[in-house]
C-alpha cells in the first residue's frame, strides 16, 4: 500500500464519526451549501461511491475561487464557503464534504447528505 492511499484511509476512518448534515433537495432546484467553516480556502468534495471522494474546487478569497474539472463547472459554484449544486439531478443525491487546509493537510468540516424530497 503506498503512503497516500494510507492517508486517504486514514481520513476516512477519522471523518465516520462525523455527524451529517441531511438537506432536502428537489429535481431542478439550485441548491446551497454552508460550510460551518466561515471562512475562504474551503475545498469541497464530493462522494463518487463509497468510501471514494472527488475534489470539486477551492475557493481562494471573497471573490475568487476555482472549480477542479471542467465537468463540474455547469454543474457548480464555489463561492467564499458555499457550494452551490446547480438544477439538482437525480445523480446528485450523494454527499458532500467541504474542508480546509491546515499545515498541509485536510481536516473536513461539514458531511451533507442530498436527499430528494421537500425543502423545508
Ligand atoms: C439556477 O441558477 C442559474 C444560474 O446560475 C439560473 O439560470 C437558473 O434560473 C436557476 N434555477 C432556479 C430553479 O432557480
Ligand atoms: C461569519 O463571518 C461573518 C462576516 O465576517 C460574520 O458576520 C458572521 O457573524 C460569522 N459567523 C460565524 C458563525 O462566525
Amino acid at each position: 500500500m503506498d503512503l497516500q492511499w494510507m492517508l486517504l484511509l486514514m481520513v476516512l476512518v477519522c471523518s465516520e464519526a462525523q455527524d451529517v448534515t441531511e438537506v432536502k433537495a428537489e429535481l431542478g432546484q439550485n441548491l446551497t451549501l454552508t460550510c460551518s467553516f466561515n471562512l475562504t480556502g474551503i475545498y469541497w468534495y464530493m462522494e463518487v461511491h463509497h468510501k471514494l471522494r472527488a475534489i470539486i474546487g477551492r475557493s481562494y478569497s471573497p471573490t475568487s475561487s476555482t472549480i477542479c474539472s471542467p465537468d463540474f463547472e455547469s454543474k457548480y459554484l464555489i463561492s467564499e464557503n458555499r457550494l452551490v449544486v446547480k438544477d439538482v439531478s437525480a445523480e446528485d443525491f450523494r454527499r458532500y464534504f467541504c474542508g480546509r487546509k491546515i499545515s498541509g493537510s485536510i481536516v473536513y468540516g461539514d458531511t451533507f447528505r442530498l436527499v430528494s424530497g421537500r425543502k423545508i
